[in-house]
């Protein structure tokens, strides 16, 4: 697929067929992202690839951690919440998504189950965990795996594959640590969904608004 192609298609996802996405074509994804920037080159990225038993036993996990209410503690801190046209948008969002799966803002059950449902990876059949060293500055690991993360999102639209990057899939480290063998000399910056897009799934016909350009840009001496 053309490369302005894949930039103007890709979606996050959010709900897949069963089918899990060969080894083979998880490492071609991976091969052609690592071709990513860094600070100095430093690289600051380890990929962990889930599928099978495992995955379904960390999405098992995560949930029972979310239902008991356990206090998240990532290994990033994410922060306040947003305010102003930030909170804005994260409300459209949500709205959008909400009225394509018929979940009433008061409907708490429901809600409950799409956050559950979040938090299984979107029961996508494949999940990439990415994480990095300890001894690497959060600055700069924060910002490569960001460039990353886009790139693992193109490389998957080439080859007709699905991606969401997940925050709240990586709210207790530990559990991801325990399953994948990582040691505590790693930190788990994010982790990202994918696989074979369902296009029937309600969620995946949202239209994210972005921003135009105009409200985004200042220009000087051009
Ligand atoms: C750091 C980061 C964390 C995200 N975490 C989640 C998440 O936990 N759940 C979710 O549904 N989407 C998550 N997303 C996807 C965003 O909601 C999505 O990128 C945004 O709404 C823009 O939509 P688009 O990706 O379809 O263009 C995350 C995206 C990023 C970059």
């Amino acid at each position: 697929m053309e490369l302005v192609q894949a930039m103007k298609s890709r979606k996050s996802i959010r709900g897949y067929n069963a089918v899990p996405v060969p080894k083979e074509t998880l490492a071609q994804v991976l091969e052609i992202a690592r071709n990513a920037p860094s600070a100095n080159n430093t690289q600051p990225w380890e990929f962990i690839i889930l599928g099978g038993a495992v995955l379904d036993e960390l999405k098992r996990t995560l949930e029972e951690k979310f239902v008991s209410r356990t206090q998240p503690h990532p290994d990033f801190e994410l922060g306040r919440p947003p305010t102003g046209v930030y909170r804005s948008r994260q409300v459209e969002l949500g709205k959008s998504l909400f009225q394509l799966m018929d979940i009433a803002r008061d409907d708490k059950e429901k809600r409950k189950q799409w956050v559950l449902k979040m938090i299984r990876f979107f029961d996508a059949p494949n999940a990439i965990i990415i994480a990095t060293d300890t001894e690497v500055s959060d600055h700069l690991s924060i910002f490569a795996i960001g460039a990353i993360s886009q790139n693992i999102a193109l490389a998957a639209v080439n080859l007709g594959l699905g991606t969401c990057i997940e925050n709240v899939v990586v709210l207790y480290p530990e559990v991801i640590r325990q399953i994948a063998g990582i040691p505590e000399s790693k930190k788990i910056v994010i982790g990202m969904a994918i696989g074979y897009p369902d296009w029937d799934f309600p969620a995946n016909k949202v239209q994210v608004s972005h921003e135009p350009l105009a409200n985004l840009t200042s220009w000087h001496g051009v």
